[in-house]
């Protein structure tokens, strides 16, 4: 039986779902194109138990208005070179939810070889929230991703809580790019008690509006990160309040990066807040020199995606012996105002440009 309705008790067979109440629950507990889309159709509650997907195919859940999904036991995918994802869901005031003890389980290892996107096997985005609007995704554990664990994009009002993205295998067996949570492209996004142990960014917000990061938690990975901002079909980031988070064992802390010879602009943004424990190499690094096709800094900065309207509140911790405290090498720069900072442990930079004149600021 790979599809089952639950109506206090349990009916058998598809014909059954159909002529039953849309309150019913679906239970699917094997891939089947078939039996995922009468489910949709004909159930506001979904369960997905212990699904294996085959290789390279997408579980592409297009959910109706106010289904409520619940992943159950563990989900895998098999094996295949490319570019995913392999989970990808759109809705309107949908709720997506696993219950304890369930896993997203991305086996990123079969994947990993070090490289992330810079070479080697073709890795597959594990999760997209496509589209979604007015939803909540909540209490989801994804473990190993191949490349990136979650992608929000063209997404308006959308709440997370309780996510954990567990990596940490990629520490040892060649994880790379496992970026926790992006968002790009969207707006009202509040992500709430996300906890990512991974290989990049922590959470990197690209592009959107009106962005709310609360009670974050990440370990090893490259910090808790706005961009790069630039070079994409949308390079606006607004209204963004990062707080209550805290970074520990990473690359980098708290990092802006903007494209080097772009347009677009990094405007009301304010960590607060943030504790910082044992950086690896910036504890704060806020740079506009960001080159998009070799991912790393060319040295120069422009100011064509200007940050502006930059608050720091209450950012103290420490950074190892070897890395920078604090760096900034901006253009265009206006309006900052950094209170309550405290980052040690590390280096003084030897040079930061580009930091307001009149903010007092100093690196
Ligand atoms: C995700 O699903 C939506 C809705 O079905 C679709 O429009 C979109 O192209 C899908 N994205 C990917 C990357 O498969
Ligand atoms: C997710 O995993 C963590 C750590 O293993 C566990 O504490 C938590 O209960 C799990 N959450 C769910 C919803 O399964
Ligand atoms: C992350 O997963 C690994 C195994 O894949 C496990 O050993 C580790 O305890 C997990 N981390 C947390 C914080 O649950
Ligand atoms: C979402 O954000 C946009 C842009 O900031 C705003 O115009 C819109 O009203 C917001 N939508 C909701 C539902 O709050
Ligand atoms: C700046 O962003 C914050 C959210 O961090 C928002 O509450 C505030 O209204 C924004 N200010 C302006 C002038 O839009
Ligand atoms: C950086 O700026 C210096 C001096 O303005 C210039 O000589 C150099 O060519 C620039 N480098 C790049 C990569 O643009
Ligand atoms: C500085 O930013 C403004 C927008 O705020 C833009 O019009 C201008 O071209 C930028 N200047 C440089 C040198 O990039
Ligand atoms: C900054 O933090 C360091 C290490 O925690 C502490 O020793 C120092 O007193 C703090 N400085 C200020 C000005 O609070």
């Amino acid at each position: 039986m790979k599809l089952s309705t639950v109506l206090g008790l349990t009916l058998l067979g598809v014909l059954t779902v159909i002529q039953s109440s849309t309150a019913s629950t679906c239970t699917v507990t094997e891939y089947d194109v078939d039996d995922i889309a009468t489910a949709i159709s004909v159930c506001s509650k979904i369960v997905l138990n212990g699904i294996s997907v085959p290789p390279g195919v997408t579980l592409n859940l297009n959910l109706k208005p106010g289904t409520r999904l619940t992943f159950q036991g563990t989900t895998t995918w098999g094996f295949y070179e490319w570019s995913g994802p392999l989970l990808n869901i759109t809705g309107t005031d949908v709720e997506i939810r696993g219950v304890e003890n369930h896993i997203l389980d991305g086996r990123g290892s079969l994947w990993w070889d070090g490289k992330g996107e810079h070479g080697g096997k073709v890795k597959p985005l594990l999760f997209v929230l496509h589209g979604l609007q007015n939803s909540v995704v909540h209490d989801l554990n994804i473990t190993n991703p191949p490349y990136h664990a979650i992608w929000i994009e063209d997404s308006d009002s959308v709440t997370t809580y309780d996510i954990f993205v567990n990596s940490s295998d990629g520490d040892t067996l060649g994880g790379h790019n496992t970026d926790g949570i992006n968002v790009w492209r969207s707006n009202n996004v509040t992500l709430e008690r996300t906890i990512v142990y991974n290989q990049d960014d922590c959470i990197a917000l690209k592009s959107g509006t009106n962005i709310v990061v609360k009670n974050t938690y990440c370990f090893g990975g490259h910090g808790l990160s706005i961009g790069s901002v630039g070079g994409r079909d949308y390079n606006i980031v607004e209204n963004v309040l990062i707080s209550d988070s805290e970074i520990v064992r990473s690359d980098n802390g708290i990092r802006i990066k903007t494209v080097y010879g772009a347009t677009g602009s990094v405007t009301n943004v304010t960590y607060e807040d943030t504790i910082l424990n044992d950086i690896n190499n910036y504890g704060i690094i806020i740079e506009g020199d960001y080159d998009i096709n070799t991912g790393g800094p060319t040295g120069n900065a422009t100011g064509g995606v200007p940050i502006k309207h930059f608050i720091l509140r209450n950012v103290v911790g420490s950074v190892k012996p070897s890395g920078v405290n604090i760096y900034v090498l901006v253009k265009n720069a206006t309006d900052w105002s950094w209170t309550g900072i405290n980052v040690s442990g590390g280096k003084k930079a030897d040079d930061c440009e580009g930091i307001p004149e009149d903010s007092g600021i100093l690196c």
